[in-house]
């Protein structure tokens, strides 16, 4: 059963991406990299991401890309609004994989949306990891998400590498390329290296493949794949890669777990 969730804060992040604070009857208890089944009433339902790092209080925060039937019912509510929400789902990031580790992000457009949810406990407790490192692409200027945050956490210490496909005739005073070419030149100790990476299905085989290529094992790397999911709990089979349920086994995977199934990459 869906428990309520009432908006209590709204924001615009980009054109088409919305920023919504809600608050529960009881807190998710997720782990970072999971996700709700949020629903709007006589519309429909859909997985999103919960953005927010685990914590005890009754918070989710998300962000929701205007695409669609329930994309623009959700655009649409006001703060005080009330929304369903199951879950939390899938596997998420475990931390104690990243403990003791340098950590190297690699976030690709919307993927920063769920990458926040690792990297805010990670910066809160930076003490008990190596050299923490974020690689945040997106098309162009506007297009790029949580501004307040990654300046945050570029004054935390926290080495980020921003970067955009294009400028488009925009300002911009960050880098201009795809999230794989700081890759060869980093100051990576593979041994040390554990990667999370989350974006469009084509970013991955590049970064893993740039990543391969400084001899980051297979074992060090997380990716979090984003399947087209209609029940969120294994019956449906929308999200089925062969023998892999994405909304159950996923959505986050050690990527040595699915060296042999091309397929998850497509
Ligand atoms: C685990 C998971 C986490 C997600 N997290 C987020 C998030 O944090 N924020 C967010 O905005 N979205 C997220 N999505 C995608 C989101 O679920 C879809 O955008 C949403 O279901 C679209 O619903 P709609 O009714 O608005 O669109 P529809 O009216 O159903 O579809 C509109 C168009 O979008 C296409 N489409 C629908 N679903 C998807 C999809 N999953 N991927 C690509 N194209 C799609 C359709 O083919 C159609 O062309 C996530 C998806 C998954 C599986
Ligand atoms: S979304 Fe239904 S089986 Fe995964």
């Amino acid at each position: 059963m869906p428990q309520p969730g009432r908006i209590v804060e709204i924001a615009d992040m980009t054109a088409k991406d919305r920023y919504f604070r809600v608050e529960l009857e009881k807190p998710l208890g997720h782990h970072p990299g999971q996700f709700v089944m949020v629903s709007v009433m006589g519309v429909g339902e859909a997985p999103i991401s919960i953005s927010n790092g685990p914590g005890k209080d009754n918070t989710l925060e998300m962000v929701v890309r205007r695409i669609g039937r329930l994309t623009q019912v959700l655009h649409d509510l006001k703060v005080g609004d009330t929304l369903g929400i199951r879950g939390p789902y899938g596997s998420g990031f475990d931390l104690g994989n990243f403990y003791g580790s340098d950590v190297l992000f690699v976030a690709g457009g919307l993927g920063l949306v769920p990458l926040r949810s690792l990297i805010t406990p990670v910066v809160a407790e930076a003490d008990r990891f190596g050299k923490i490192t974020l690689i945040s692409g997106c098309r162009n200027p506007s297009e790029e998400l949580y501004r307040d945050q990654l300046d945050e956490w570029t004054d935390a210490g926290i080495e980020v590498i921003r970067l955009v496909d294009g400028t488009e005739n925009m300002p911009w005073k960050f880098g201009v390329g795809l999230v794989t070419e700081p890759i060869p030149k980093l100051r990576l100790d593979p041994e040390k290296t554990v990667a999370a990476l989350c974006g469009p299905p084509v970013m991955y085989k590049f970064v893993i493949t740039a990543l391969g290529a400084r001899n980051v094992s297979y074992d060090h790397i997380y990716v979090d794949l984003e399947r087209r999911m209609k029940c969120g709990v294994g019956k449906c089979g929308h999200c089925q890669i062969n023998k892999i349920y994405c909304c159950q086994d996923g959505p986050v995977f050690r990527f040595s777990d699915l060296a042999l199934l091309p397929e998850a990459l497509l």
